[in-house]
């Protein structure tokens, strides 16, 4: 049991293997946040609680004559509205009467095995494991609102899921402005809030800044959880690292418009409130309707971000990723994207694919341009019939002659966009978003097509299915190329029209749900200009994501570092492209961009055709050595050495086997240096007494030698240079430090 419940206190404590997440229901109905931090079981942590009365901070009226109580000091695990807590809430509403008043106290809970879910939206699920679901209900007793909050606990992986449920029971309609999925409040201590920030082709940077004495949101307004900010953000004591400190995380399994808000109060407690942005957002709750807010995954850890990033990228990968392919291996694929842009026919593919075929590639994935009238991004979205014209034959015929040569065959879509020159268009002018008597906004040329009406999710519902059962498809990349404007419905209501944002995304992931039940043999890569849908959410559906379209691997080393953070590695697509890199004009040899696009899901994005026959050599190479460390890269663990962002010399990661058998170290000189000092690092993640050999210099060292002591590579001169380093465990120390199965 890991939810224990003192029922005469009310007292609620959720443990997980290293946490304990604690909270009361008090005598006057508040539930008031306790504990969240290093387990203690169930002891009642109330002990700690002081409070003072605090000036122009206001006392329920039934406390008015205990003043040390206000709403605006406790630490609360979900507040109301209009009752004197002034920092972030969690809702805020209007009653049939116009008042915004939300006074919830509980009333009840339910205790059940099992991990709840969330009708229409991505969530967690339980995967074999001892998951429980704690269900506590808060009421407004004048209006009859009913919140109630789900927890899904997650013992072995320390992971706390979140959700909130507002239902309207009483006789009026109410308009819900704001409706967060969680709250955290932190009593004590001060914190580090840790988001990612970026844009297109360079995304998720950590910054790291301390939580001030005012709101911090990070949020996206764009339809899409965006290049700009990630849906996740940590909080880390000031003193936290990589390897000790403690530390919270606070994921959001969605992936459209978001906020995470995070403020130290006058009281110097710290409040993170998460979930739906309340930008141009108000849904409509007539008697009887329920609004489900989408899921926030916390943990907490006292041993540093690695230890924080782990327990998210496992989770995601076990608890999220769902699908044949989410543990399996994936095809090392090669993309046309940058070897041809639009410009190709069926010989142009076919002359790649052979290529590619030679080197030990095995799946041709086609990118945009082969539908409709598509030689340019001005026009043919929507018209997802192959251009028999351009290719020079028919879809099936082409799958056929790159299936014959041995590749399996993938393809691009993007099936949430419309172009204004296009038959789709044309036909249907109401289907894309915009609004009446404006003229829309354009992004890349093209429109977004409305995703909340149920006939535009069915009309793609069968066009997409009937692409990948009429064709032999192995693979989807499913992009998503500008962000939501003009949002507006012509569908709903005047007073539902702020709905229309999260309707897109239920629209959206009803799509998604239904194309990747139907076809579980495909595998869906998740795509917006790169990385700009990178979340839990869109992981539910696609076991990976184009991290960016940024190819360059020197740049690419900074945003897979900060994709990291949250983040399976096995989510991460990431291939090698040309030199000079299209993005950024730089120049780096093939074995750099090589093991940059390793630590990902493999793939070639060049034409291979134009490589010198060494490269060629080379590739042949890679791609046994990617395939042979693959398991290793997917389910080992993850360790950052060093961090782009600050050291300019080079950059190093590692990836230890989870029971300590094997180890790969990665490292790459981004600023090659004259008269230089010494590329030194420590591993990370191996057995002090194992004794570990490295492949090809067939040196023998202890774990605890490499681990502490560390390890010196040689000088690495030139462009960008890069080494990896295997080891792998023979056996283990002798007392006196002699291998005892090694042969040093
Ligand atoms: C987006 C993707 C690219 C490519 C192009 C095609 O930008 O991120 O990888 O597929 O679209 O238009």
């Amino acid at each position: 049991m890991c939810i224990e419940i003192d029922n005469k206190k009310r007292l609620f404590s959720l443990n997980t293997k290293h946490t304990t997440y604690q909270m009361v229901a008090d005598s006057h109905g508040f539930l008031r946040h306790i504990y969240y931090g290093r387990k203690i079981g169930s002891f009642d942590m109330r002990y700690r609680e002081y409070y003072s009365d605090c000036g122009f901070s206001p006392n329920p009226y039934e406390l008015q004559t205990q003043r040390d109580f206000s709403l605006d000091t406790r630490s609360m695990e979900y507040t109301g509205c209009g009752i004197g807590d002034f920092r972030p809430g969690c809702v805020r509403l209007t009653n049939g009467d116009g008042s915004f008043s939300a006074d919830l106290r509980y009333v009840g809970h339910s205790l059940r095995e099992g991990k709840y879910r969330i009708p229409g939206l991505p969530a967690s699920y339980d995967n074999g494991g001892q998951c429980q679901t704690l269900c506590i209900d808060l009421k407004d007793d004048v209006s009859d609102v009913i919140v109630s909050l789900y927890y899904g606990v997650f013992p072995e992986q320390d992971m706390i899921a979140r959700s909130a449920v507002v239902k309207n029971c009483g006789k009026q309609p109410i308009q819900l402005y704001k409706a967060a999925s969680a709250c955290l409040d932190l009593p004590f201590g001060t914190w580090d809030l840790i988001h990612f920030q970026g844009r297109h082709c360079m995304e998720r940077m950590p910054e790291r800044t301390p939580v001030p004495h005012a709101t911090v949101n990070i949020s996206s307004g764009r339809g899409a959880s965006s290049h700009q900010h990630n849906p996740f953000a940590i909080l880390a004591a000031p003193e936290t690292g990589e390897d000790n400190g403690p530390c919270y995380g606070a994921m959001l399994v969605y992936s459209g418009n978001f906020k995470i808000e995070a403020e130290c109060s006058q009281m110097q407690s710290t409040r993170l409130v998460a979930g739906i942005s309340d930008e141009q957002f108000c849904w409509h709750l007539e008697p009887g309707e329920s609004f489900y807010t989408p899921e926030l995954l916390l943990s907490y850890t006292d041993r540093g971000l690695t230890a924080l990033s782990q327990c998210y990228q496992d989770f995601v990968a076990e608890n999220i990723c769902r699908g044949p392919y989410k543990d399996g291996s994936r095809p090392v694929l090669i993309n046309n994207w940058e070897a041809t842009y639009f410009d190709f026919n069926a010989e142009t593919l076919c002359g790649i694919a052979r290529q590619a075929r030679n080197l030990g590639v095995e799946m041709l994935v086609l990118d945009d341009g082969w539908f409709g009238q598509r030689d340019d991004d001005t026009s043919g979205l929507g018209d997802w019939f192959v251009n028999e014209q351009k290719l020079g034959c028919t879809l099936p015929r082409l799958i056929d002659r790159i299936r014959k040569m041995g590749l399996k065959f993938g393809i691009w879509v993007e099936p949430e966009m419309v172009s204004q020159n296009s038959q789709l268009y044309r036909q249907h002018p109401d289907w894309a978003l915009t609004v009446p008597g404006r003229n829309p906004t354009v992004g890349r040329g093209q429109l977004v097509l409305d995703l909340s009406r149920k006939d535009v999710v069915d009309y793609l519902y069968a066009t997409f299915s009937q692409l990948l059962r009429s064709n032999a498809i192995a693979y989807v990349k499913w992009d998503m190329n500008r962000h939501l404007t003009d949002v507006f419905s012509r569908e709903l209501p005047p007073q539902r029209q702020g709905e229309v944002f999260h309707r897109y995304m239920l629209g959206l992931y009803d799509l998604l749900e239904r194309l990747t039940q139907e076809f579980p043999q495909v595998l869906f890569e998740g795509c917006s200009g790169g990385g700009g849908r990178f979340d839990a959410g869109m992981l539910y559906y696609f076991p990976q994501i184009w991290c960016s379209d940024d190819t360059d691997p020197i740049e690419r080393l900074k945003i897979q570092y900060g994709t990291s953070f949250g983040y399976p590695i096995r989510s991460v697509g990431s291939h090698v492209s040309a030199s000079p890199n299209h993005q950024t004009g730089r120049k780096t040899p093939l074995n750099t961009r090589a093991v940059v696009a390793m630590s990902g899901t493999f793939g070639y994005e060049l034409d291979l055709q134009l490589l010198s026959a060494e490269e060629k050599e080379e590739i042949r190479r890679q791609i046994p050595k990617y395939k042979r460390w693959q398991s290793l890269i997917f389910h080992g663990n993850y360790y950052r050495l060093t961090n782009p962002l600050r050291d300019d010399y080079f950059t190093a990661w590692q990836f230890a086997a989870k029971d300590g058998t094997q180890a790969l170290l990665n490292l790459v000189v981004t600023a090659p240096k004259a008269n230089p000092y010494p590329i030194h690092v420590t591993l990370k993640g191996l057995d002090p007494e194992g004794m570990y050999r490295e492949e090809g210099s067939g040196m023998v060292y202890s774990g605890a030698a490499l681990m502490y002591g560390g390890y010196t590579l040689p000088i690495l001169l030139g462009d960008y240079p890069s080494v990896q380093l295997y080891f792998e465990k023979i056996g283990f120390q002798d007392g006196d430090g002699a291998s005892r199965n090694g042969n040093h």
